[in-house]
């Protein structure tokens, strides 16, 4: 490589101003983001990127779910482009980081070697995932899975929000339901940079994780049916208590996660009560669980433990309880041709490292399952994330969008001028 090719920076005012101008599309008087997949807010930052891609030369097309490919030629076009990008939906109190960072990135790599005049041997495809984050439609890393062929088409379309929109009418809304064939776009490789959502680099003082492996994932629907009664005049031998039932569930999660831990997570959230009054013992629950684990045998084993708890607690209180699991991606195991790009790229860019597993979930779990894969993480402020205090510096941002040039550049072949 050159040394002026070495040397190849980033324009980081660049990047900065695109992440707090796209913030503003569904920003929060908190300083976040609440921009839901496939909502209004969603279809106005898609027309922002589109745009941004395309006045960077990029030839932008978008599949049967909305995922937007924005591709950029290489030298020989017979090498499968190497995809670059994350997502742009946010959590409904999100911050301007989750996924933007790692889809504005990938723009600005493309934006700094057209200033540099460089070609790579590979095309590249700066990328923006349909709806990462599960939130108004599950389960999350939605677009991914369907371009991996982890779910159908159809059953992706027609999964519903809670007011019973589904993915397929949501995307006609925005005008978002592309032509191009799901799983159409091929890729020789896929690298995303994202902030960490954890408190790891920052505790460390470190600038990059280099994400060897990403968490095993288990999400459940659940729906706790009781008897709803008088809540003064029942009593409590009598009682089908859904709300008492679903406390001992959640109880059951935290114990399971906590001794299958230190590497385990669990959660219970989005509780809905049916019906509800503060006279009434509430009858009927509707509920979200998940466990989390790099480990494989641990997944099981959470699972295997929630799943006859539920059963005891039921049997006991005499309710019913169904648990259906709506999602399960094992462990991820990052290719070592792209993290080793990663670390070398941060080498070479004295850029402090550290190897990492990824406690969140991303479109990579699921690229990983058919192209070498890899992601490089940042610090963000204490750790916090799905919160609009989310929070990076330009400094840091900077860094990592360095090193996503600099692996770009390593594994899609600088074009000759070294
Ligand atoms: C998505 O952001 C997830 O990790 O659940
Ligand atoms: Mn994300
Ligand atoms: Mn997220």
């Amino acid at each position: 490589m050159t040394p002026a090719l070495s040397n190849l920076q980033i324009n980081s005012d660049r990047l900065w101003s695109t992440i707090l101008e796209t913030a503003q599309f569904g920003g929060t008087p908190k300083g976040g983001v609440r921009r839901l997949a496939l909502s209004e807010e969603d279809r106005q930052v898609r027309d922002w990127f589109r745009a941004a891609c395309e006045a960077a030369g990029l030839a932008v097309s978008i599949d049967q779910l909305g995922n937007m490919f924005a591709l950029r030629p290489g030298k020989d076009a017979g090498k499968a482009p190497l995809g670059i990008g994350s997502h742009l939906d946010t959590q409904p109190t999100g911050g301007k980081f989750d996924g933007i960072l790692g889809t504005l990135a990938a723009l600005e790599v493309v934006r700094t070697l057209n200033d540099a005049g460089i070609e790579t041997e590979a095309p590249l495809c700066v990328i923006n995932w349909t709806n990462e984050e599960g939130s108004r439609f599950a389960p999350a890393m939605m677009g991914s899975a369907g371009h991996v062929a982890d779910l159908p088409l159809a059953e992706i379309l027609a999964r519903t929000d809670a007011e019973g929109v589904s993915v397929g009418e949501a995307l006609d809304a925005i005008g978002y339901r592309g032509e191009a064939p799901l799983g159409a776009q091929k890729l020789g490789g896929f690298l995303e940079l994202h902030i960490e959502q954890g408190p790891i680099l920052e505790a460390e003082n470190l600038t990059i994780g280099v994400v060897e492996h990403g968490q095993g994932i288990i999400w459940y629907d659940g729906r706790i049916t009781g008897f709803e009664s008088h809540a003064g005049s029942t009593p409590m031998h009598l009682r089908k208590d859904a709300l008492a039932t679903l406390s001992e569930i959640v109880l059951a999660v935290e114990t399971l996660a906590v001794e299958l831990g230190p590497n385990a997570v669990g959660t219970v959230a989005d509780i809905a009560i049916a019906r509800q009054s503060r006279n009434v013992i509430p009858g009927e629950i509707t509920f979200a669980a998940e466990f989390r684990t790099p480990d494989a045998g641990i997944l099981a084993a959470l699972d295997k433990g929630l799943q006859a708890a539920v059963a005891r607690i039921a049997e006991r209180r005499k309710v019913s309880v169904a648990l259906d699991t709506i999602w399960r991606k094992e462990p991820t195991h990052f290719d070592p041709a792209i993290t080793g790009a990663v670390a070398q790229a941060a080498q070479k860019l004295g850029l402090s490292h550290r190897p990492m597993v990824s406690g969140a979930g991303h479109d990579s779990f699921h690229l990983a399952t058919i192209v070498p894969t890899g992601m490089i993480f940042v610090p963000c402020k204490d750790g916090v994330s799905h919160n609009e205090l989310e929070s990076a510096t330009q400094a840091d941002c900077a860094a990592g969008a360095n090193v996503l040039l600099h692996a770009v550049l390593a594994l899609a072949g600088d074009g000759g001028k070294a």
